[in-house]
């Protein structure tokens, strides 16, 4: 199995991210968390931005160029402030990583009308505000990276994610809209699929033997680490991967093969 230091060194010696500002939601915790954690070690300057006002110390922990925003990117008025004063901080945006989600989880006969709204709020509207406030700078400067948090949920039916599967299947939908019209103009957009993370988020929906039918259903027998997602991320972001647009990268041991 591969260690998660391994992972961690590979992605400190392959990307220099030195004088790249990367924006990334729902970075107080979970794969947003780590993946900021690499793009410091990595050179970046990093904008946290998440919900949690514990942003603040979570940014200013990896280091003092970095900083932390409280947003709710299903909040227009929100998302566009924060995104006028991270500008105005660092001058622009030139990564941006859609991460802030939420799970809310109901059998798809009841499922209540307000977990829909909400979770359609965050998963997918979010996204689509955060990218219309920071795509504009960067198509003007002919060069970006939109990396969206999509799911294996895209793909599949999963029991009881009627909301968060149709807002991950949307993720995709816009990934591949923006991808179409802005990586003629230097911006690349691609999407990330994983299975279940080991973070809050993963855990809650798939502890004690839910969890155990899961891993073992899954062909590499276990479910994914921050960090691998994170990996990903910082691939995509890299110039390495500046042919890959409107990809929708499966990180799920081979579940959805199955
Ligand atoms: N963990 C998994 O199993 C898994 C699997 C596939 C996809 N994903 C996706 O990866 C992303 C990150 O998930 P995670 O497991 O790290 O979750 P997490 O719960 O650990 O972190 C999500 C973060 O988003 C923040 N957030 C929630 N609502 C917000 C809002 N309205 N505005 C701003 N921030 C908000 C939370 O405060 C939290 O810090 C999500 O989009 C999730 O759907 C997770």
């Amino acid at each position: 199995m591969i260690k998660e230091t391994i992972v961690l060194t590979q992605s400190n010696t392959a990307y220099d991210f030195a004088g790249t500002v990367v924006a990334i939601t729902g970075a107080a915790s979970g794969i947003g968390h780590k993946t900021a954690e690499l793009f410091a070690r990595s050179g970046a300057t990093v904008a946290l931005m998440d919900l949690l006002p514990s942003v603040a110390e979570v940014a200013s922990a990896l280091g003092p160029t970095h900083q932390g925003w409280t947003v709710d990117v299903s909040d227009a008025a929100s998302v566009a402030r924060v995104a006028n004063e991270i500008n105005a901080q660092f001058g622009r945006v030139d990564v941006l990583v859609n991460n802030a989600g939420i799970g809310p989880l109901a059998p798809a006969k009841d499922f209540p009308l307000q977990t829909w709204d909400k979770t359609i709020a965050v998963n997918l509207t979010g996204p689509f505000l955060v990218a219309r406030e920071f795509a504009p700078g960067m198509l003007a400067r002919r060069s970006g990276r939109i990396i969206n948090l999509a799911s294996q949920a895209a793909v599949i039916g999963i029991e009881g994610h009627l909301a968060y599967c149709a807002s991950k299947a949307g993720i995709i939908g816009i990934t591949n809209c923006m991808a179409l019209e802005w990586a003629p103009m230097g911006v690349t957009v691609n999407a990330i699929s994983p299975t279940v993370v080991e973070t809050e988020l993963g855990l809650s929906g798939w502890a004690g033997e839910t969890g155990d039918r899961a891993r073992a259903a899954i062909p590499t027998r276990r479910f994914a680490k921050p960090a691998e997602i994170a990996a990903a991320i910082l691939y995509l972001a890299s110039t390495e991967a500046a042919m890959i647009n409107g990809a929708n990268l499966l990180i799920d041991g081979g579940y959805t093969i199955t």
